[in-house]
């Protein structure tokens, strides 16, 4: 993997790891809903998760709407292939930038539209076209729900592990293009793009005291991962092995901190919308 890819972690196994044990812990931060419960998931039929990574959402979702005699219909894309599933049975997987408009065939076809953690992804001036090829695909009365770990979660008042993780991904999100305000900014994109009845939700994961231990866990890896390489990316270190460093000297503080009770939350945003009854294409 090239240092200037767009995207900024791997995509290798260990990220693939990283990816479903993350997954694991945000369905409990969101107190286990997959789908948000104002998507009335007895209409549902057809299911695109985007940047599905190793489809590790769609996997779940497709068990937790199964019922006999209802044929569903599930399609993830992503643009990568290379953390799809080996085998992913009835899943269907295809390569596709959500910045360029879907093929002609997915067009009006799907009721539920997922998208999670982009915020590393996308550059600020993508969303609109980006929220737009959603919008195209879903049905007319589908909905939109798209989950961020944003700035957000890296506001705090006297955690010096948070405070450089803000400004850090802040400084290089910012020379990227980038845009750290992510689930405030979909907010924004998909009313003007034509979605209605839009909300923005936060779950915070000190809201379930026994998910302490695992957030700890993930914020190492993120440290590990995303905070390393933006720091390199960003030439505020010199070379990758000063970006591990620095690195494992902030999971050293941030977990001296856990120990002594001051683990920080994650807080998941989640934006739900829907398209009219009424649109047009
Ligand atoms: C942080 S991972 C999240 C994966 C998955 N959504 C999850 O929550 O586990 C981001 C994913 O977005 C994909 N991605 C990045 N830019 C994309 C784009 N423009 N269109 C589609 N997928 C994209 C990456 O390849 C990666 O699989």
């Amino acid at each position: 993997m090239e240092i200037h890819d767009k995207y900024v972690f791997g995509r290798d196994k260990v990220e693939s790891k990283r990816l479903d044990s993350q997954h694991r812990l945000l369905v409990k931060v969101t107190g286990n809903t997959l789908i948000h419960p104002t998507i009335p998931t007895e209409q549902i039929r057809s299911v695109a998760d985007i940047a599905t990574g190793t489809g590790i959402w769609l996997e779940d979702v497709s068990q937790f709407l199964d019922t006999p005699h209802i044929q569903r219909y599930y399609h993830g894309f992503d643009i990568s292939s290379d953390q799809f599933p080996d085998n992913p049975g009835s899943i269907h997987l295809s390569v596709h930038d959500l910045t360029d408009p879907f093929p002609r065939e997915h067009w009006n076809r799907y009721d539920l539209v997922h998208v999670r953690l982009l915020v590393a992804a996308l550059e600020e001036y993508e969303y609109r076209a980006a929220i737009t090829n959603i919008y195209n695909i879903l049905k007319p009365g589908g909905y939109l729900q798209w989950e961020e770990i944003d700035e957000e979660t890296y506001i705090s008042k006297d955690n010096p592990v948070i405070w450089e993780l803000r400004r850090c991904f802040d400084y290089s999100l910012t020379t990227e293009g980038k845009c750290f305000q992510a689930s405030a900014k979909v907010y924004q994109e998909s009313q003007i793009v034509g979605f209605v009845d839009v909300e923005r939700l936060a779950y915070d994961s000190h809201q379930n005291p026994d998910l302490r231990l695992d957030t700890d866990k993930r914020l190492a890896a993120i440290i590990r991962t995303l905070y390393a390489r933006l720091l390199w990316r960003s030439g505020q270190v010199d070379g990758e092995e000063a970006a591990a460093r620095k690195a494992e000297a902030l999971i050293e503080l941030h977990l001296g901190l856990c120990d002594r009770g001051c683990s920080p939350s994650v807080k998941l945003m989640r934006v739900v919308g829907r398209k009219p009854f009424a649109a047009s294409l």
